[in-house]
């Protein structure tokens, strides 16, 4: 079982290098050795999402995103060894790609440089998250609709509209799932179009039926990746990453970052009216990729927790920008927005609360809802080399942290644990495993990777205390394949996979 593109040629550019090289290669690996104690409640399955190119680009100057989605699970099993396997997203463009043996869709989210005949052929890569809800499993990226993957096969089965219900040709690969209500909260931006500002938000029953979509106009198109739920409101961040259709038409890049322009917080009753909301101003030319999570306090006020930059953190974006910033002068801090949807301001509140760095984590139960703490990565401040090359930054995160809201010190950015890794070595994107103990934290698990040559690198996922970082991992597994850097991941509890698959 195995579809390889290693004899194919790419672009010798940081999104085609070192650990972005891409691996072309689906693997079935099982009864893994699990090394040190494994944790009898991490039980499940750790799901991750890869960009993956099948073929080379047909324009040189691609990205690291715009590869062919691959799903892949760890399963850790009763029998405590690990299954590892991994597959590509059978999606239309995968299969007309595969068909003709060669890359047929052009630059990055552009439809205008693809090949002719695939006009209207669906071109998403699904490639960003695996969302797990109602006991289905999807492959999300922004800028299409999901595709259903069978969670145990990992079987391709189809572009995922739920049902016909959604409306929207978009669903972001960033929803947002309340545990109290098992209710799941999605959108999807360019909702009827390339550079459009149609916003759809749409709310899905514990059951998986999409019950209710609305759309409204943003301020303008930006990239809006990532959004958040409290218990009451539904916020739409707008960072000034920006598309425009003459741009895309005369075959240019999909995002300019636009400093002179204004962010902002939409903000509105989760279970309101679009014509409710209301916009709240936040200050020019920053960035976010990820929020760790938003609640309301006591007084009805709002808190937004966001990993926020003062431009856009990915340098293709900002070269395709005219913004030419050293690396050093790229600087963010996980950052709070605080509005008061029934005051008069119309301007956010700022404080940063934590250090720079992106992937914040809680435990899914506090989504919506105050989180005492929480984890993210970041890069060690005493690291003595250069991080490893990987993603879309083209540098990975090789530290661990804990924050601590309540306990840890604000001067200290409330980081009260940390497993910084050494020269050589980073992590992907951690997930959260909870746990059923009163007072422990739950556990982590993660990908590290290692270099260990000129091109050569090794993989592990790590298990660790999620209250205890700096001890280091409680177990390991190898996994002895070659592995692209991660976008994002899901932990799926065995419960819920064998209650789908009964
Ligand atoms: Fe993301």
């Amino acid at each position: 079982m195995t579809a390889s593109n290693s004899d194919a040629t790419f672009p010798q550019t940081p999104h085609f290098i070192g650990l972005n090289q891409p691996v072309g290669q689906e693997v079935a690996l099982s009864a893994l050795p699990v090394e040190g104690t494994l944790p009898a409640e991490v039980r499940g399955s750790f799901y991750r999402a890869i960009p993956d190119p099948h073929f080379p680009p047909k324009f040189a100057d691609d990205n690291v995103l715009s590869g062919d989605g691959m799903v892949s699970r760890l399963s850790f099993n009763a029998d405590g060894t690990a299954d590892f396997t991994m597959r590509y997203v059978r999606t239309a463009r995968w299969l007309a790609e595969n068909e003709a043996g060669r890359a047929r869709f052009g630059r990055y989210r552009n439809a205008f440089t693809d090949d002719a005949d695939m006009a209207g052929v669906d071109r998403t890569v699904a490639n960003t998250t695996p969302v797990w809800h109602a006991g289905r499993l999807l492959m999300a990226k922004e800028d299409g609709r999901p595709y259903r993957v069978d969670p145990i096969t990992l079987d391709t089965l189809g572009s995922y509209d739920f049902d016909g219900a959604l409306k929207s040709e978009t669903m972001t690969a960033h929803v947002r799932i309340d545990a109290q209500t098992g209710e799941l909260f999605l959108y999807g931006y360019e909702a009827d179009g390339l550079a459009s500002t149609k916003i759809a938000y749409a709310v899905v029953d514990p059951t998986g039926k999409l019950v209710r979509e609305q759309w409204f106009d943003a301020p303008y198109c930006a990239m809006m990746h990532d959004f958040t739920i409290t218990e009451h409101y539904a916020l739409f961040p707008i960072y000034p990453t920006t598309a425009d259709i003459e741009r895309l038409r005369s075959g240019g890049d999909h995002w300019v970052h636009d400093m002179a322009l204004d962010s902002w917080l939409g903000v509105m009753p989760r279970y309101g009216d679009v014509s409710e909301m209301r916009w709240f101003r936040g200050p020019k030319g920053v960035s976010c990729y990820h929020m760790m999570n938003a609640f309301e306090d006591a007084d009805g006020r709002i808190h937004f927790d966001q990993c926020l930059s003062n431009v856009n953190a990915f340098p293709f974006i900002r070269e395709a920008s005219g913004i030419h910033m050293a690396p050093h002068e790229v600087q963010g801090a996980l950052t709070r927005w605080t509005v008061d949807f029934k005051g008069e301001s119309d301007e956010v509140t700022e404080t940063i609360i934590g250090p720079p760095g992106d992937f914040p984590l809680i435990p899914a139960a506090m989504q919506g809802r105050p989180n005492p703490y929480g984890w993210m990565l970041s890069m060690d401040p005493q690291m003595k080399g250069p991080p490893l090359m990987g993603g879309p930054v083209y540098a990975m995160f090789n530290c661990l942290l804990r924050l601590d809201f309540v306990h840890g010190r604000p001067q200290a950015g409330h980081v009260v644990d940390a497993l910084p890794l050494p020269v050589g070595w980073s992590f992907n994107e951690p997930v959260h495993v909870p746990s059923a103990t009163p007072g422990h934290l739950g556990w982590i698990v993660a990908i590290v990777d290692h270099q260990t040559g000129d091109n050569t690198y090794e993989h592990a996922a790590w298990v660790l205390n999620a209250g205890d970082l700096a001890a280091g991992p409680v177990a390991k597994v190898a996994i002895p394949t070659r592995l692209r850097p991660q976008v994002h991941g899901w932990w799926v509890p065995q419960a819920q996979l064998d209650a789908a698959v009964a």
